[in-house]
Parts: structure tokens; C-alpha cells; sequence
């Protein structure tokens, strides 16, 4: 039987993370595909570091497109991060017919539509559920799960490097930078960082989110946003004496097609159960008109939570290339696509 080659872009965090749960669990994937998933080369930026699994280094390049052009790759993996060059490689790779799973939220907020029209184009996948809230499968509830309801409000915490630093300060009086050095060292953090603290993370997840849970394409710029940075120890300490907790929260709410997207600290009352959600957990509420309220909560960030997400990608495009129904997997309603007519 054919084992599917993947083209790891990356070798950080989140690419660890794949490479160990490809490994680890390599039964369980051939169990439910009929067909072995090997990590075929990976792609790193300086070949000399050294790397927490060993006895990869026939795999690794620091050549993208020894990768990209590499007729025997299926599947590209993207978790570099960031929009240059990760677009262009994630373009390239669509061009030569490799499907497509990113963590990359900013790429996908932005420039998602791209991505999509590209992958329609040329009759592959993309799937980005690690982009956001980590190891929660929340992009397939709301594409799958709901899809027979109409979501009108979502809310949570979908930053993991925040909701740490917050619950530190709060719990241990902790420093703003110690703890964020803390949340860096563990990888929780974007590369830059200031993504996280002034909250641009979480709009570009919420944009992900509103997007797909709405079927309404939303613009970034349209989300109002206020980051961590400006909460000092003396609100989180005020809000306590009052029995609330400051939590760095999204919130999308929609009205007909009037849709309204924010991110801010947020006072929430301590009974509430997001003021439970402490460290780099995140948690997301969605209501829809006929299911009502639901709650999705787990680890938003992380190497394995969110290397789980990555890889369940791969599961689900390795099964759909066995069907041979690539190119309908989690579409984005970023353009409309036109159905065939049988008929005629
Ligand atoms: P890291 O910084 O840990 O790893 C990035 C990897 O990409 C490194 O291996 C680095 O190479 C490589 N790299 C960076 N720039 C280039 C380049 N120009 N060309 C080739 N390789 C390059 O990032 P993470 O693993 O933390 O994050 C990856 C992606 O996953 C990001 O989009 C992030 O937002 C997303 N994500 C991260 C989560 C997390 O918990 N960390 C959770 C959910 C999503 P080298 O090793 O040589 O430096
Ligand atoms: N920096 C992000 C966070 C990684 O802390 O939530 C997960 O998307």
C-alpha cells in the first residue's frame, strides 16, 4: 500500500509536535486511513541547531522548494508561521497539486481567500484547524458539527499566551515580563509576541471563527481590538476585591448579516465558568438559534495539543485522497462556490 509523504515546513514547536504524534501513533493513523503517513523531509531555517528528535537529518533542508517540487510529497505541512514567505510556499505548493494543512492563523485571516481559490483551482485541500484554540476541534464543529444551525453569538478566550500571563498575575502576582518570557520559553508565543499581548492573535482567530461559524466573510480591520498590555497589576488585583477576574476575551455576535467582532480584557464574574479557564486553556461559546449554548474548552497551545490538530488534518485529507473527493473539505465561505449541474 502507498505510504503518504509529507513535506513538514518547520521544525519549531508545533513541527515537533507532528513529527512525534506521526510517529507515536502510527498505527491508530493507518487504522483509520489503510495507509502508513511518513514525514518525508523537513524544512528548517538553520540546518546547524540542534533538535530535540534525532536521527532526522537525512530529512532536513533548508531548501523550501527541494520540498515543494519534490515530485514524491502528497501533502505539505506549513508551520513556519508568519505571511512571507509562507504564502508564497503555500501557493507554490498548490500550484504543483500538494494539499494543504497550516497553523497559520495570520496567513488564513488574511489572505484565506487566496489560499482557498488557489486550492479550488487546482482540486486540493486545505485544512487550518491548529490555527485556532490549539487542540480544540472547533473549526469542524462549526463547519460540520452545525451545520444544520444558524450561530448567532461566539465567545471565549482563544489566546493561550495571555490567558497564562493574566492567570499568573492574578494567582501568583506574578510580573508581566517574567511571565511572558515563561509563556515564550514553553512556546506558547508567536515569534513576535506582540501579536499575542495586543490581542491581534485573537482577532485574526476570531476573524477564522466569524467566518466560518457565521458564513460571512469578515474583513480584520472590521475587529475592534485591545490587547493585555495596558492591564496593570493594580486592575487585576481591584478586580479581584470585587469578585471578577480580567480575562483577554473575543467576542462575535451577529445580527441578520450584521456582524460585530472584538477582543478585549474583559471584567468576568467569578462564578462564570470562563473564570475557570486558567494558564494557556482557552474556551469558546457558541450559540446557536436551535442548539442553544455550548462550550468547547482545552489546551490552546502547546506542542502536542496543538500538533493533535495538525495531524487530524492529515488523517482527513489521507482519507479523502483514498475517496478521491479532494477540494470539499473545510471551505471557507469565502467565495461562492458554483455546483454542478447533473441535470443537463
Ligand atoms: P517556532 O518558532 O517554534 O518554529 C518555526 C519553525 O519554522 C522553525 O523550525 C524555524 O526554523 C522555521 N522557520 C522560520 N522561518 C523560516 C524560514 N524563513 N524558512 C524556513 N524555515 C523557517 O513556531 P511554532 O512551532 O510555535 O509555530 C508555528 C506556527 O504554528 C505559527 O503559525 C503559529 O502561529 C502556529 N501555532 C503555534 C502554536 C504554539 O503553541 N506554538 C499553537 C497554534 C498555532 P529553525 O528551527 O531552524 O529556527
Ligand atoms: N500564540 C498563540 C497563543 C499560539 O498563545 O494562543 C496558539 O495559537
Amino acid at each position: 500500500e502507498k505510504v503518504v509523504k509529507v513535506g513538514l515546513l518547520g521544525f519549531g514547536t508545533v513541527g515537533t509536535g507532528v513529527v512525534r504524534i506521526v510517529q507515536g501513533h502510527q498505527d491508530d493513523l493507518v487504522k483509520q486511513t489503510g495507509l502508513g503517513i511518513e514525514v518525508h523531509k523537513i524544512l528548517v531555517k538553520d540546518k546547524e541547531k540542534s533538535r530535540s528528535i534525532n536521527g532526522l537529518d537525512n530529512k532536513i533542508t533548508s531548501d523550501p522548494y527541494d520540498i515543494i517540487n519534490d515530485p514524491d510529497v502528497d501533502v505539505i505541512v506549513e508551520v513556519i508561521g508568519g505571511i512571507h514567505p509562507t504564502k508564497e510556499y503555500i501557493l507554490d505548493a498548490l500550484e504543483q497539486g500538494k494539499h494543504i494543512v497550516t497553523a497559520n492563523k495570520d496567513l488564513m485571516a488574511l489572505h484565506g481567500a487566496e489560499i482557498l481559490a488557489k486550492a479550488e483551482e487546482k482540486g486540493c485541500d486545505v485544512f487550518y484547524e491548529a490555527s485556532v484554540a490549539g487542540g480544540i476541534p472547533i473549526l469542524r464543529a462549526l463547519v460540520e458539527g452545525f451545520s444544520s444551525d444558524r450561530i448567532t453569538k461566539m465567545m471565549g478566550i482563544v489566546n493561550g499566551t495571555t490567558n497564562y500571563i493574566m492567570t499568573k498575575m492574578s494567582q501568583e502576582g506574578a510580573d508581566y515580563a517574567d511571565v511572558l518570557k515563561e509563556a515564550q520559553a514553553l512556546g506558547y508565543a508567536e515569534a513576535d509576541p506582540t501579536s499575542d499581548v495586543e490581542g491581534f492573535d485573537a482577532a485574526r482567530k476570531m476573524a477564522i471563527l466569524t467566518t466560518l461559524g457565521f458564513r460571512v466573510p469578515l474583513k480584520l480591520d472590521e475587529v475592534d481590538v485591545k490587547g493585555i498590555s495596558s492591564v496593570s497589576k493594580e486592575d487585576i488585583a481591584y478586580g479581584k476585591k470585587l469578585g471578577y477576574v480580567i480575562k483577554l476575551l473575543g467576542l462575535a455576535r451577529r445580527d441578520e448579516d450584521e456582524v460585530e467582532v472584538s477582543v478585549q480584557p474583559t471584567m468576568v464574574h467569578k462564578d462564570h465558568p470562563l473564570a475557570s479557564v486558567n494558564g494557556v486553556f482557552n474556551a469558546v461559546y457558541v450559540h446557536g438559534e436551535a442548539v442553544g449554548e455550548t462550550m468547547f474548552y482545552g489546551p490552546g497551545a502547546g506542542e502536542l495539543p496543538t500538533a493533535t490538530a495538525v495531524v487530524s488534518d492529515l488523517v482527513t485529507i489521507v482519507k479523502n485522497m483514498k475517496l478521491g473527493v479532494n477540494g470539499r473539505g473545510m471551505v471557507a465561505p469565502y467565495k461562492e462556490k458554483k455546483l454542478k449541474d447533473d441535470s443537463k
